[in-house]
């Protein structure tokens, strides 16, 4: 079973992050043959940002994966712009890619709202995420809720090639996590956790000390009732049921059952120690990872050799039966 999944180079991830997605791709270490995890450096080109930023950004994400348990000898960690067979695939995916459906994703949609430049790239996201994995011919793709459309996408593109050039790549399945998948904002529980909104009060990052979190957890929103237990007119406790049950390895049912009787107030407290508890080691090995970066930079080139020799192999098929450069015959020795 080959796993692939990409990574957003955004320094602060949040609990959501690493509930819904974190804490599965650690989980896929030892199942995957193997699992393979990018930090999708070409995807963040696609709206404004600053170079030297991306590049910081992208070592405080390695960092934080490896902090939270991804460990280069178990699986294959890397940065998608040390390897250009993506960006190639990209653009070789192109021609069985529908312009419409591009043009109809909600994410596009969202991000074309307000910018001064909507980029081509922005359109073409889908694509580039849809090369990441097929380059590397994964099964399943372990992604957050919001993940569902481009995956739809990316399972549209491989079909429509194998069907036009002949089975030649996976059609990848996506794994959704149950629970925890959907981690919501402390102030406003019918919306996500992201590091986007309104106020960051609501948002618990991988990273805040002890007593941010406490704080966060103290003052998050919950309803007017007194039972700790789940229902669509209590998006507050089931947000904080959902939450200790991920962090705790529980289910939803066992926490409801454990704190029937607490208070609000008290059962808080419980998933704020929770919470810190689970994410107190993190914090301290990321700060020794994130200062040598020299180091980061190795587990990246070995990390790139890997992922090359795995995509090559992808992009020899994909040129062959696409007619594209030459044939295999005359390719001895090149790439
Ligand atoms: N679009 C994904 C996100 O925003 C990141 C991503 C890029 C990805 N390439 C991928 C996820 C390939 C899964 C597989 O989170």
């Amino acid at each position: 079973m080959r796993i692939f999944s990409g990574i957003q180079p955004t320094g602060r991830k949040h609990l959501g992050n690493h509930i819904g997605a974190i804490r599965q791709y650690v989980a896929g270490q030892d199942r995957g043959d193997p699992a393979i995890y990018c930090i999708v450096d070409l995807h963040a080109t696609t709206v404004a940002y600053d170079p030297a930023e991306l590049r910081a950004r992208t070592y405080d994400t390695v960092a934080t994966l490896m902090a939270a348990g991804l460990d280069p000898g178990r699986c294959l960690l890397f940065r998608q712009g040390d390897v250009p067979e993506h960006s190639e695939l990209c653009w070789l995916l192109c021609s069985v890619t529908a312009l419409g459906e591009l043009n109809r994703m909600h994410q596009f949609r969202d991000k074309s709202l307000d910018r001064d430049l909507v980029s081509a790239g922005l359109l073409l996201y889908p694509v580039l995420q849809a090369a990441d994995v097929l380059a590397y011919r994964a099964h399943e793709v372990p992604v957050g809720e919001d993940q569902r459309e481009h995956l739809e996408v990316m399972r549209g593109i491989a079909q429509r090639f194998n069907a036009r050039y002949g089975e030649t790549l996976v059609v990848p399945e996506h794994r959704i996590p149950e629970v925890g998948a959907r981690i919501m904002d402390l102030q406003d529980p019918t919306r996500k956790m992201s590091t986007s909104a309104a106020s960051q009060e609501g948002t618990v990052y991988v990273l805040d000390e002890p007593e941010a979190i406490r704080k966060k957890f103290r003052r998050a929103v919950t309803d007017s009732g007194a039972e700790v237990r789940r229902g669509p007119d209590k998006a507050g406790i089931s947000n904080l049921i959902d939450v200790l049950a991920a962090v705790t390895d529980s289910t939803p049912a066992a926490v409801e059952r454990e704190y029937a009787d607490a208070r609000y107030g008290d059962f808080k407290t419980k998933v704020a120690d929770a919470v810190t508890a689970h994410l107190a080691p993190i914090r301290e090995r990321y700060a020794d990872l994130r200062a040598d970066e020299d180091a980061l930079e190795a587990v990246f080139a070995a990390g790139a050799e890997r992922a090359s020799a795995l995509a090559g192999e992808t992009l020899a098929d994909v040129r062959e039966v696409m007619g594209v450069g030459p044939p295999r015959a005359h390719r001895r020795g090149r790439r």
